[in-house]
């Protein structure tokens, strides 16, 4: 156990401030009949004194973490569908509306965003190395390379296909511990005028609502617009937009292109601005976030252990990958949360990693409504409170813990 590293952007000193302990594979969800022994690492975040990326202190080789059994599915949310179809729509009317553009999407999973690219016949490669999800966005007409996108890629992309107008990556250029490697190749790959756009959680976000469950082995970054710039401009290029998105919790959705390519967009200079203003970076920030993480620590097993104590029952909605890091730092597990309902069938039917609670499908949430939901998808809340008003309308409270512990 080492509390500084060497940091993946800029190989300056990354300070840990933050260790979660022991954590299992966010996404291994077990059969029941597997005896086989878990695989678990340390989690824990650092922030580099240099270009202040905050970044985890130890990576989980990636082959552990994105195979042909990798659960997650973009299609799981209507409100991401929607998203994806309108970035898609944007693309097509913008940057891909010259002649014969050119996009390849990196971590296109199962095809939610391409699809509407592929319908409307334009050229574009999806880059995913995750075997079962690749073969859902094949299925609905979206052409896929099974692949880890990285600087050999690239290269073989750009001998195929030629160079691409955009490149776009979201929720995935976060889980890339080997970024020299993805630049030089987005360098490689793209167009003398086209764009990187990418979407992840953002760090402003993270500490504003004590989002800690964002913290996980596959979020391995957390960006922010001036980790982002000091990122781009030593590989040549350079930060021209960025836009905040409601979605996951809150996002910010950054644009590069080459350095000197683009003008930059007034936002840049205003986010800036605004993590400036409110220390973003600083000691203290990281370790008041720290202290809030901590009390959230606290107050949820105490709520759990008080229910259980009292016989209520409570379910948990949505097995996220964010809730392996809830459950176990907390130490909640079946004797709190009986089951976890979630709409993806590889998920259901197994236990959630660490805790080894069960998952089960919505059908079984439904068929007989708990007093009590912990809400583990707390980003879709919106979404899944409006189709779970029978829920409520039997009586049933959703516990939360995203800014702190409360029962709604
Ligand atoms: N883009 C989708 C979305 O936002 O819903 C999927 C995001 S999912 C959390 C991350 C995806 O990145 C996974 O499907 C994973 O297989 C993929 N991935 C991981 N490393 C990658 C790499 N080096 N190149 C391309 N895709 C990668
Ligand atoms: P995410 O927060 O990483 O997008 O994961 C959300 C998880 O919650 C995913 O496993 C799908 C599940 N889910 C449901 O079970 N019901 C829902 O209505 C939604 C939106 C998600
Ligand atoms: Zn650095």
């Amino acid at each position: 156990m080492s509390d500084s590293t060497a940091c993946r952007i800029c190989g300056g000193e990354v300070r840990e401030f933050l260790d979660f302990g022991r954590q299992p594979l966010s996404d291994a969800f077990r059969a029941p009949d597997d005896t086989s022994e878990e695989f678990f690492y340390r989690l824990a975040m650092g922030a580099c004194g240099g270009c202040t990326m905050v970044q985890l202190m130890e990576e989980v080789p990636r082959d552990r973490m994105f195979h042909e059994d990798y659960p997650y599915i973009s299609r799981g949310s209507s409100v991401m569908r929607a998203h994806f179809t309108a970035l898609a729509e944007r693309f097509l009317g913008g940057e891909l509306s010259g002649s014969d553009p050119f996009i390849v999407e990196l971590g296109c999973n199962d095809g939610t965003m391409l699809r509407t690219i592929a319908a409307a016949g334009r050229r574009h490669l999806g880059v995913e190395p995750s075997g079962g999800v690749a073969d859902l966005a094949a299925a609905d007409g979206v052409r896929v390379r099974k692949d880890f996108f990285e600087a050999s890629t690239a290269a073989s992309i750009l001998a195929e296909d030629g160079p691409a107008d955009v490149i776009y990556a979201a929720n995935t250029l976060c889980h890339i511990p080997y970024m020299d490697s993805i630049l030089e190749g987005v360098r490689t790959l793209l167009a003398p005028g086209g764009v990187f756009v990418f979407e992840d959680p953002y760090f402003g976000d993270i500490v504003e609502r004590t989002s800690f469950d964002q913290v996980y082995d596959e979020h391995f970054f957390f960006f922010t617009a001036r980790s982002v710039r000091e990122m781009a401009s030593r590989n040549g290029l350079e930060l021209v937009d960025v836009e905040r998105l409601p979605v996951h919790g809150g996002e910010v959705r950054y644009t590069l292109a080459r350095a000197g390519a683009r003008p930059v967009a007034a936002s840049v200079a205003a986010l800036l601005a605004e993590e400036e203003a409110r220390g973003l970076s600083s000691a203290a920030t990281l370790e008041g976030f720290a202290k809030a993480v901590d009390r959230v620590r606290t107050d949820l097993p105490a709520l759990l252990e008080q229910l259980r104590e009292q016989g209520a029952r409570v379910v948990g909605y949505g097995a996220t990958a964010k809730s392996a890091t809830v459950t176990n730092l907390c130490g909640i597990g079946p004797e709190h949360v009986e089951f976890i309902s979630d709409t993806t069938p590889a998920k259901q039917g197994r236990l959630a990693p660490g805790s080894h609670i069960p998952v089960r499908g919505p059908e079984a949430f439904a068929a007989d409504y708990p007093p009590y939901a912990l809400l583990f998808a707390w980003n879709h809340a919106e979404e899944i409170m409006a189709k779970e008003q029978a829920f409520r309308d039997a009586g049933g409270k959703w516990i939360l813990y995203v800014p702190e512990v409360r029962v709604v």
